[in-house]
Parts: C-alpha cells; sequence; structure tokens
C-alpha cells in the first residue's frame, strides 16, 4: 500500500503540487502518491476525516479551505498560529491532526536559494493570508517590516496581529523604496487574468542593491520582476516559494527533506 496524500481546495482547477510531491517520490524511492482532491466548502470537513480514516499521511489545503483548516486542527505550528492560517495537515497515528504553515519558511527559503541574504529592512505589498505568512516569517528573522495595501484597514490588521511592522499608505509605496534593501509583492497584482496595475516605472526610486521579489509565479516573469531586470536589479520569482513551501510537508508525510533540484524547477515552469 503506497503513502498517499493529497492537495485539496476549491474548485482547484489548476495545481502544480502532484507534480512537485510524485518528482520527489519517484527521486527517493518512495512508494507514495500524491492526488489533486477537491473538496466544497460543505465537503471540507467531512472530506478531511474520510481521507484521514482511509490512512493518508496528510494533506496541503488552499483556497479557500486555510481558515477552516486552521480551525479544524489539533495543533498547530507556531508558524501556522502566528500566520492565521494552516496550509498543510499531518496525520499523526494517534488520531490528531497538526496544522502547519509553510508558506513563510518557503519564502524565506527561496531568497537563500537565490543567494539573498536576509534583509534589514523590507516593504511589503498586500494583506491577504500570503502575505500575513510572509511578514512573519520576516519579522521572525529579524527583519524591520513596512506593509502596504490597497485596503489599509487590512494591512494594519495584519501589523496589530503580529505585533510589528509599520503601515504606509497604498499611494506612497514607490517613494518608500530608498529605505528598503527587499521587495515583496504578494498581492494579486500582476498574476496572469489580474492586471491592472502599471508597474512601468515603479522603480525609479530603488537603489541599484534593492532585490525585488514576487510570490505570483503564473507568469514567472512578472511585470514587476520584468521592470526589476530592466533596471538590471536581483530579481526573485515565485517558483522557489512555490518548491519550498512544499518540502515540510513532503518530509513529514513521506520521510526525506527534499532537494528543490533544477530538473524539478525545470518540470514547473
Ligand atoms: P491571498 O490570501 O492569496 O494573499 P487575497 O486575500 O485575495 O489573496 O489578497 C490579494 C491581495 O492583492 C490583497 O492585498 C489585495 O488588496 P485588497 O486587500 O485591497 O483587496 C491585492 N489586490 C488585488 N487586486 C488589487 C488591485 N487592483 N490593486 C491593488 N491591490 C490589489
Amino acid at each position: 500500500m503506497p503513502k498517499l496524500a493529497a492537495v485539496t481546495g476549491w474548485p482547484l482547477t489548476y495545481t502544480r503540487s502532484p507534480i512537485l510531491h510524485n518528482y520527489w517520490c519517484a527521486r527517493y524511492g518512495i512508494d507514495g502518491l500524491y492526488l489533486r482532491l477537491p473538496l466544497a466548502p460543505e465537503d471540507f470537513e467531512s472530506g478531511i476525516r474520510a481521507l484521514q480514516a482511509l490512512g493518508f499521511a496528510g494533506l496541503n489545503v488552499t483556497i479557500p479551505h486555510k481558515e477552516a483548516a486552521f480551525a479544524l486542527v489539533d495543533r498547530r505550528t507556531p508558524p501556522a498560529q502566528r500566520a492565521g492560517s494552516v496550509n498543510t495537515l499531518i496525520f499523526e497515528a494517534d488520531g490528531t491532526v497538526t496544522g502547519d504553515c509553510t508558506d513563510g519558511v518557503g519564502y524565506i527559503d527561496s531568497l537563500k536559494e537565490a543567494g539573498v541574504s536576509l534583509p534589514r529592512r523590507a516593504l511589503v505589498l498586500g494583506a491577504g493570508g500570503a502575505s500575513r505568512a510572509v511578514c512573519a516569517a520576516l519579522l521572525d528573522a529579524g527583519c524591520t517590516l513596512t506593509l502596504a495595501n490597497r485596503t489599509q484597514s487590512r494591512a494594519e490588521a495584519i501589523v496589530s496581529a503580529l505585533g510589528g511592522g509599520d503601515v504606509i499608505a497604498w499611494e506612497d509605496w514607490t517613494a518608500h523604496l530608498p529605505d528598503v534593501e527587499l521587495l515583496v509583492n504578494t498581492t494579486s497584482l500582476g498574476m496572469k487574468g489580474h492586471e491592472g496595475f502599471d508597474w512601468g516605472d515603479c522603480l525609479t526610486h530603488a537603489s541599484p542593491s534593492l532585490v525585488v521579489s514576487d510570490i505570483v509565479y503564473m507568469p514567472l516573469e512578472t511585470p514587476l520582476l520584468a521592470a526589476a531586470h530592466a533596471r538590471s536589479l536581483k530579481a526573485v520569482d515565485g517558483l522557489g516559494m512555490l518548491i519550498h513551501q512544499a518540502r515540510p510537508g513532503f518530509a513529514a508525510w513521506f520521510g526525506p527533506y527534499p532537494e528543490a533540484d533544477a530538473t524539478l524547477r525545470a518540470r514547473l515552469v
């Protein structure tokens, strides 16, 4: 009987997680299978319980289930508690469920993989679920944080929940660039089908050493990263975070802590 894990979300039309985990199963010679299992919100809890009873090792949870997963688990890791959401469920041998949030560590590891040392000061754009996990990881790594979001109250809520960081007005973020070493886009702007912002001259005020990163990975070269390349700034795309956020779950379910190798990266683009 292979070890089983899956990703669930709704509608879960497109996910790269099975490519990642099944690649690692093959690479590490593990008799394991990672499935794509859409669950409508009304079926989420009963679906989770059924998969647990069927002997699954655990699950990845994506939109819109991350908050429901946070509420359902028996215990949360410190990053999940900080992020206020859960993207990884581990079904323990004693029948309990542990919830982890690996987005923050995935982001930090993607910077490390790109050869970027942790910045002293970062500017984060966006205040959705992914933003809170990234902000928590940056703050916990000792970074001074500034947050800008179109809806300012959401940025204020993150700063208040995390107990750190400053909020600036969305209209002011480009002027703030000389003060930071890292810019992170966590908004959906630049994602395929979410155009509507002119990124062209947004980096005019950047210092030559600014590192620009985007957690959007479709397309890989987002308009923000294109603007960074045009100014010869270091740019870090979102594929690294996608890969690195998957590693702790794989280790918990299948055993080895997997590597983010070039073959895997090539399969995901
Ligand atoms: P997730 O949880 O995946 O991060 P989300 O909660 O939908 O996603 O958040 C999307 C982010 O993109 C938010 O910060 C959103 O800003 P608002 O909080 O003001 O909605 C941001 N975003 C989406 N469209 C935007 C736009 N046209 N201009 C500026 N920000 C935008």
